[in-house]
């Protein structure tokens, strides 16, 4: 099994270039299914889920073809055509391994009438169920009925109604399922309480692109006209808000200085406003944005929320950041109800860091030490790469399968920026 190895002493200086976003791609990838002409997109990530959603959709017949890029490229382009599908059905080993599966339950069901998707199941940071997902559905018109962990969903006389929904509590992936499922329905549907992160405006901007009508996109209240069909577009996936701040709380902690080539401003509001509320320099530049720090950090205090609040997936990494932080840091984490599982290993390289349910109190330490840790889950890994870049001595990272998911070449972009960092197999 491949580890890191990560070393402190350098302030990271220079310029990371930022991929497309995985949680966009992730969504974008299933609107494939609703047309029968080829979707063209550009800036797709080069991660672990992304290869495995690409899978996934093969299995119903979707053809996929990455367009020529040289290896030292960061992104590809992928060109898929779901002309015509040979099965409806995600099957329990494909979608286990990828609970981001779920997400071709809506428009499979709007393209084909019917789809049968195995439960996802829960995963190291909550149980993370989808009766959000079902109940959306069923609200513009679908069937839905639960045997032997699997989810089957029907359109009666083969097409979705539309309908109205209003979220009780906002779902990311639950908005996307609905949305996707919508555009095909024969009528309108209204959305309310819908998410508004920066991915769902892409996946609104994707469908416009392939012929839908959709009002209110960037809201929590969207309006979608259904279509009889779409047709194929080209269509770039927006730059990853997440992993730019990420590499932003790894600027922050070195006292570097580093521009995010690709991220948007206008996409990080909460996470900037974070970063200079700590102490951190953060500057809109013609390619993106300069995160700059040069002394002692201030301690925050933050609690996690749906766009534009703070970003759960950012508060493992900040956690990280503040454990250098004067003084001690109050993070709540609203959105999962199991999203510490970094506490107890930065912890093991001499963090201060005490949980109470959902609150974690950070008291900033002069120093960490590095130590072999192991990740749990997506953001927990880099949490620990993040500490490990000023832990006294070398932080080896382990179970590399989590970070794969989610940062494209981590180890190669932070050697860009003078990382003392490196990928080693196992022995
Ligand atoms: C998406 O997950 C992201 N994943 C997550 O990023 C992100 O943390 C999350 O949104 C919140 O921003 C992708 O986009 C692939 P939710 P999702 O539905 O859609 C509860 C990462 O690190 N809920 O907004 O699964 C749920 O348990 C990943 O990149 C229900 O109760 O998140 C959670 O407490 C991690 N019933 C809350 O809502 C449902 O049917 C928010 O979940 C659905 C969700």
């Amino acid at each position: 099994m491949d580890k890191i190895l990560v070393r402190s002493g350098n302030a990271l200086k220079g310029k990371i270039p930022i991929s497309g976003a995985k949680n966009s791609a992730l969504t974008l990838l299933p609107c494939a299914l609703l047309t029968d002409e080829p979707l063209t997109l550009r800036n797709l990530p080069r991660l672990a889920d992304i290869d495995g959603f690409q899978h996934l959709l093969n299995q119903f017949g979707i053809s996929t073809m990455i367009a020529g890029s040289r290896p030292e490229d960061f992104g590809r382009v992928m060109t898929l055509s779901a002309t015509r599908l040979t099965s409806t059905v995600a099957p329990y080993e494909l979608v286990r391994k990828m609970r981001a599966s779920i997400l071709v339950l809506g428009p499979m069901l709007a393209r084909a009438g019917e789809a049968t998707v195995s439960l996802p199941g829960g995963c190291a940071i909550g149980n993370r169920p989808i009766d959000l997902h079902l109940k959306a559905l069923e609200a513009i018109g679908a069937e839905i009925e639960m045997a032997a962990g699997y989810v089957k969903a029907v359109a009666p006389k083969g097409r979705l109604t539309g309908g109205t929904y209003t979220f009780p509590v906002v779902s990311v992936g639950a908005t996307e399922n609905v949305v996707m499922a919508a555009v095909l329905a024969n009528g309108t549907s209204e959305i309310k309480n819908a998410a508004r992160e920066p991915e769902i405006v892409d996946l609104c901007n994707l469908l416009v692109a392939m012929g839908a009508s959709i009002e209110g996109i960037g809201t929590s209240d969207l309006i979608i006209h259904g279509k009889d069909r779409l047709h194929g577009a080209t269509y770039r996936v927006m730059s990853d808000r997440i992993e730019a701040g990420s590499y932003a709380c790894a600027a922050a902690i070195t006292g570097g200085d580093v521009e995010l080539v690709g991220a948007k401003m206008s996409e990080m509001d909460a996470t900037v406003e974070a970063l200079r509320a700590a102490g951190v320099i953060v500057d809109e530049t013609a390619d993106g944005i300069r995160v700059a720090a040069n002394g002692k950090l201030q301690a925050l205090t933050l609690e996690t929320a749906p766009y534009p609040g703070f970003a759960t997936d950012m508060q493992a990494q900040f956690m990280a950041m503040l454990c250098m932080a004067d003084g001690a840091s109050v993070l709540t984490e609203t959105i999962f109800e199991n999203r510490y599982m970094h506490v107890s290993e930065l912890n093991r390289m001499g963090a201060d860091v005490e949980t109470k349910g959902r609150t974690a109190i950070v008291r900033g330490v002069e120093k960490l030490t590095g130590a072999p840790v192991m990740a749990t889950d997506l953001r927990a890994s880099m949490s620990l790469v993040i500490a490990g870049l000023v832990a006294e001595g070398e932080t080896e990272v382990s179970r590399l399968y989590h970070l794969d998911r989610g940062y494209e070449r981590l180890e190669e972009k932070l050697q860009l920026v003078g990382a003392d960092i490196e990928r080693v197999g196992a022995e």
